[in-house]
């Protein structure tokens, strides 16, 4: 018989939780008008689907829409972005992590306080974009040791994080420049559930003998689980639902660890663990019936 663990921290993290109920309600309230957001709200293809059922649309770019509600997912937008929204006259529900908003707001707040400002953080992932944006464009991304390399730094610098990266990298980056400069700032801008999440990954995949990790294919925080889980030695295997599972995997194991990423909906881990559930009861009535032969 299977024993299914899934891991303490699992599944959607506050931020998405929140963006999700906020678009929700706006697509109950809003039947009769256009509902978009400008980007999918999470990488998920199954959320961004049932979404579609309710008549959220997914947006590119404020191009694409001519009227209606804007929702701002929970990654953030530069301060232009919702500035081109009001001149479309367009509904703006801004759905803005607000740990991603204080990221934003320290970035402003050091360029406002004359401080050279960097943010530490993947140029290309669009929550850098939103608080490159709120810096007034003028902080400077960097994305690890050998960005640093070539600025030159002033004399009083100051730190702003992305929310997702690693607590030990932030801190390698920073002790860097600490005797470099005259005065350093540093906001803490990183959020601890991207880092409670792998660490409550890492210890249940080191337990079990086979590991699933629920989660968009294009999400990068799932697939950063999987890596972690899979480093463990654990057959790890990255499903975006119940029905990638090949019975196959389970043969001869006694323990399944389930987890998930951020952006991962309570009901597609539910439907792992039924699964395995099921696969228990298959067991029992072979091993019934085998029995039943003897007799
Ligand atoms: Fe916000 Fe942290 Fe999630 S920054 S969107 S709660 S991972």
């Amino acid at each position: 018989v299977l024993e299914v663990i899934t891991a303490e921290e699992a599944g959607f993290c506050f931020g998405v939780e929140r963006a999700i109920e906020m678009v929700l309600e706006a697509a109950g309230e809003n039947e009769e008008i256009n509902v978009y957001t400008l980007g999918p709200l999470i990488h998920n293809p199954q959320v961004v689907e049932k979404l579609e059922d309710k008549n959220v649309k997914v947006a590119s770019s404020l191009a694409d829409i001519d009227s209606g509600i804007v929702i701002i997912r929970s990654h953030g937008v530069a301060p232009e972005v919702i500035e081109e929204a009001r001149e479309k006259n367009l509904k703006i529900i801004d759905a803005t992590c607000p740990f991603v908003k204080n990221a934003q707001k320290y970035a402003k707040q050091l360029v406002d306080e004359g401080y050279q400002t960097f943010i530490y953080g993947d140029g290309d992932h669009p929550e850098v974009h939103g608080i490159y944006g709120a810096s007034d464009k003028k902080a400077i991304i960097i994305r690890d040791k050998e960005d640093l390399k070539s600025v030159e730094l002033k004399s009083r610098i100051g730190f702003v994080a992305q929310t997702t990266k690693s607590p030990e990298s932030f801190r390698d980056i920073i002790s860097l420049v600490a005797t470099k400069v005259k005065e350093l700032k540093v906001f803490n801008t990183i959020c601890n559930t991207t880092d409670v999440r792998q660490s409550s990954a890492k210890k249940l995949a080191e337990d079990v003998d086979i590991m699933f990790v629920i989660g968009g294919h294009n999400s990068a925080n799932t697939t950063r689980l999987a890596e972690i889980c899979t480093a463990t030695n654990t057959p790890t295997y990255h499903i975006e639902t119940a029905a990638e599972i090949d019975k196959k995997w389970l043969s001869g194991k006694n323990k399944v660890g389930i987890t998930a990423g951020a952006s991962t909906p309570d009901w597609l881990i539910r439907e792992v663990v039924q699964l395995m559930n099921e696969e228990n009861k298959e067991v029992n009535v072979e091993s019934t019936e085998n029995v039943e032969e003897k007799e």
